[in-house]
């Protein structure tokens, strides 16, 4: 029985309290106001923070320890055949760990009411593919069909069994009841208003429900029923030939989402005609979406939730708000795009697992305004309402969906410095927003929710929704952090009022995520073009007197970011993706091209799952 252990509703006390509106029976605002200063204290960090380095290695404090959990080609499926770089086909990559994994989560096992922190399955995304560095001597007009099928296959998700023995190692359980490959060619169902739409249907799918894949899967989420939420992100690059699909409204939306006008980024289209615009102009509305799955379930249909809204998914974050209702937190990873939060029509039931399986099919897409003094709306959008009609090129609410770029526009909605994560501080209730950098911004269209023109560091707001309540329409935001190196004045840094000068100098925070003490722990994408390192994982303590006093954890190696995180159900292990080790280089005769050897010591590569925790088993916060 799933359902007992993922009933827990973080915070809604607290967050009434905090919001000085609203009172749980029984429980004195007064007493809930002590107890979440209790946790406050207990939040400060203790670890001795690291510099920034540009080192091929994996860097932590003296007394932790990193551990390899799984890496490219290693087996997920118990039929999958051992690795060999020199040989990649299709059909073993589709049962091996796949490329660049991103987001991940820990789903307990055995999934009973309390979690058990030594045992579980990780689900992890597989973003993309970076061919140059998964191929000697690779280039595009060599690829062939069996090669951009191995790319198809390391494209999706794994889902796989760990387990963690009595010296505290963590080891990855192949094959089992669980170990599934979710690929580009996985069958998946497209659910919610838009399903069926004619903007849906390709000459392989008639009924525009039935979709082959799900591409680009970059940020995550985890719903409180158990099943995994993967965004699909830069689903553009994989597609060709835009400027073959007629005038219209159909090329006014691949448009509006940078679909390319000639080859993509990937020569897939020689291969596939539904990657060629020309050829099939709606497989692209198929992408966009964010996909749920059920990983205790390895026969589980993935649907793709079309009520959530279609752009670049960074993740999605579920919080349940007090009356029952879910929110689904999710940015729009570009610059001057969006945040989104989606509110379910039903209700989650703690009681019945099944009764939440299409929860997220039906309610209303928001998107955020932030206004200059500190207040906020979520603003609906739905069919019908102020400009979303069919006289501004929205028919129906199907359309809205499929073009949330135009509909949000059309709404006057705040235009962002690249939201990516977002996500639900445990203690406080709190919505984080990472926004990585915008340098196309200029002092003309600054805002007080991105106030640096070429923002070239990125920054995080904190939003604090109405009466702590997740279905709210209404929000209060502030600054958390401005970064950059708070030692040098031009970056115009903002540790939430903390001493800049004792900050870690961080930038381009992308994949957020919280110990349950809430501390923030920043994951970064892209530090090398700005400061003098690697990207890294960053810590720092949301309330408190440390409120602001970021600390550097952990700095990866040459080429990659650690791009994501997430804490086991004690805090002692902090599982870390080291995502597109060596980018920038590729695997050649000459081994100088070859930025990075991690993690074998040599060529290839491999995009690998870490694990850091504390050398004596104490949790990773800090003992
Ligand atoms: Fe895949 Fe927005 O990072
Ligand atoms: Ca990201
Ligand atoms: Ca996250
Ligand atoms: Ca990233």
């Amino acid at each position: 029985m799933l359902g007992g252990f993922f009933k827990s509703i973080p915070a809604v006390a607290l967050m009434g309290a905090q919001a000085g509106a609203q009172e749980s029976a029984g429980v004195s605002a007064e007493a809930l106001i002590d107890s979440a200063k209790e946790a406050a204290k207990d939040s400060r960090l203790t670890f001795t923070p690291i510099s920034l380095s540009r080192e091929d290695a994996v860097n932590v404090p003296a007394d932790y320890k990193v551990g390899i959990l799984i890496k490219w080609g290693d087996p997920i499926t118990a039929d999958a055949p051992a690795f060999d770089p020199n040989n990649l086909t299709p059909e073993a990559q589709s049962k091996q760990f796949g490329y660049n994994n991103d987001w991940l989560d820990f789903f307990p096992l055995p999934a009973h009411d309390v979690p058990n922190p030594n045992h579980g399955l990780i689900a992890v995304n597989h973003e993309y593919t970076n061919p140059e560095l998964m191929w000697k001597n690779w280039n595009a007009a060599g690829q062939t069909k069996a090669m951009t099928d191995v790319e198809l296959n390391a494209h999706g998700l794994s889902v796989f069994e760990v387990i963690r023995d009595r010296t505290g190692n963590w080891s990855p359980i192949p094959g089992g009841r669980y170990g599934r490959r979710i690929t580009a060619f996985t069958p998946m169902e497209l659910t919610g208003p838009a399903a069926g739409h004619a903007l849906l249907r390709t000459g392989t799918d008639p009924t525009g429900r039935r979709v082959m894949g799900t591409l680009n899967n970059c940020a995550g989420g985890k719903t409180p029923w158990g099943t995994v939420l993967t965004g699909e992100e830069n689903f553009h690059q994989y597609f060709a030939n835009a400027n073959a699909v007629p005038a219209g409204r159909t090329k006014d939306i691949h448009t509006r989402y940078g679909m390319p006008n000639a080859a993509g980024g990937y020569p897939w289209s020689r291969h596939y005609d539904r990657f060629d615009l020309g050829k099939e102009p709606n497989e692209a509305f198929r992408f966009g979406w964010v996909v749920e799955f059920d990983p205790y379930d390895p026969n589980s249909v993935p649907k793709k939730r079309t009520a959530i809204g279609r752009f670049r998914h960074e993740g999605c974050t579920i919080q349940v708000a007090p009356d029952g209702r879910v929110a689904a937190y999710s940015g729009d990873d570009e610059r001057f795009q969006f945040a989104y939060k989606f509110v379910s029509t039903g209700r989650y039931n703690h009681l019945d697992r099944a009764a939440n399986t299409d929860l997220l099919d039906s309610g209303t897409l928001y998107v955020a305004k932030f206004n200059d003094d500190g207040t906020g709306d979520w603003l609906p959008l739905v069919f019908g309402a102020g400009p979303l009609t069919a006289a501004n090129g929205f028919a129906s609410q199907a359309e809205v969906l499929i073009d949330t770029r135009g509909a949000a526009a059309a709404l006057g909605a705040t235009r962002m410095d690249r939201p990516e994560d977002m996500e639900v501080n445990p203690v406080n209730g709190k919505v984080y927003l990472a926004l990585t950098n915008n340098t196309s911004r200029t002092d003309r269209d600054k805002d007080k929710a991105n106030p640096r023109a070429n923002n070239r560091w990125g920054h995080i707001l904190e939003i604090t929704e109405d009466n702590g309540d997740h279905a709210a329409t209404k929000f209060f935001w502030e600054i958390f952090i401005l970064c950059g190196d708070g030692n040098n004045p031009a970056h115009g840094t903002f540790f939430a009022g903390y001493d800049p000068a004792k900050a870690a100098a961080l930038a381009a925070p992308d994949n957020i995520t919280f110990d349950s003490k809430g501390n923030l722990w920043i994951a970064t994408d892209g530090m090398p073009s700005t400061l003098p390192g690697n990207d890294g994982i960053f810590a720092v303590p949301t309330d408190g007197q440390e409120r602001g006093f970021v600390r550097q954890l952990c700095s990866t190696v040459v080429g990659a970011e650690s791009a994501s995180l997430v804490f086991n159900p004690d805090d002692t292990t902090l599982f870390v993706t080291i995502q597109h080790p060596g980018e920038g280089g590729a695997w050649t005769d000459n081994p100088r091209d070859l930025t990075s050897t991690f993690p074998d010591g040599a060529a290839p590569n491999k995009p690998t799952i870490i694990t850091v925790s504390k050398s004596r088993g104490n949790p990773v916060v800090g003992s």
